[in-house]
């Protein structure tokens, strides 16, 4: 029952498990951080937290080359439907299900979730994931602090991976209250370092990590994994 975490780069993130994967968010035309291209990353299913270009990214052409299952909100499979995209499950805040893979519940986050044509993408998420491999992931979208995040001190979160960069989301100082309050074995940062307003200083989070929380914070490269053990 092995599990590991890859960062494709931004906010984009394959959890494979028991061979499956599941790719988060899967930004990677146009990505300055993507090493991989759309016709390559493989996709068992797809979570799209929110409408945002930078998140809905390749779904579309994803979705159709793979026959992957789409998991996102009621309005964004709606967006999906009329491109093509047939294979999907609607979930929505603070609602889950069971998948093949474990249990995965849409989250709250502050934020929006626009479509990129302008279309009504409904309200923004971000994703539990309680995989059948007996781990914990919290994938907490674009997102603003908030203490909604407490309750997920129940779930036993193995590894939380959360928005860091400020500007549109959480920056580290919200982003190390959040590690607080979600108390997570490992927090992996991400939506940092694309753009230019999206700089922050990822070592120094990770530093204030070991020496104000209980959390191990590792730090990916594009293409680099972590397998929980
Ligand atoms: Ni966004
Ligand atoms: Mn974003």
């Amino acid at each position: 029952m092995s599990v590991s975490i890859v960062y494709h780069g931004h906010a984009c993130f394959s959890v494979v498990a028991d061979g499956k994967h599941i790719l988060i968010d899967p930004f990677l035309t146009g990505n300055p951080l993507a090493k991989i291209g759309p016709d390559e990353v493989q996709a068992d299913f797809i979570l799209i937290s929110h409408g945002h270009g930078d998140h809905v990214g390749d779904a579309v052409a994803i979705a159709k080359r793979t026959g992957a299952l789409v998991i996102c909100n009621y309005e964004i499979l709606n967006w999906l439907d009329k491109q093509g995209v047939k294979n999907v499950h609607p979930l929505h805040i603070g609602g889950g299900n069971r998948f093949p893979f474990g249990r995965c519940k849409m989250t709250i986050a502050h934020h929006g979730s626009g479509l990129p044509d302008g279309s009504y993408g409904g309200n923004p998420g971000g994703f539990l994931l309680k995989l059948n491999a007996g781990k914990t992931i919290y994938f907490s979208g674009d997102t603003a602090l908030t203490y909604d995040m407490k309750w997920l001190a129940d779930d036993n979160v193995d590894v939380a991976i959360l928005c860091i960069g400020d500007n549109f989301t959480m920056g580290p100082d919200d982003a190390i209250k959040a590690v607080k309050l979600i108390e997570p074995k490992t927090v992996i940062p991400c939506h940092f370092g694309t753009w230019p307003y999206i700089e922050v200083d990822a070592e120094d989070f990770q530093a204030r990590c070991h020496a104000e929380t209980s959390a191990r914070c590792v730090l990916l490269h594009p293409e680099e994994s972590f397998d929980l053990a």
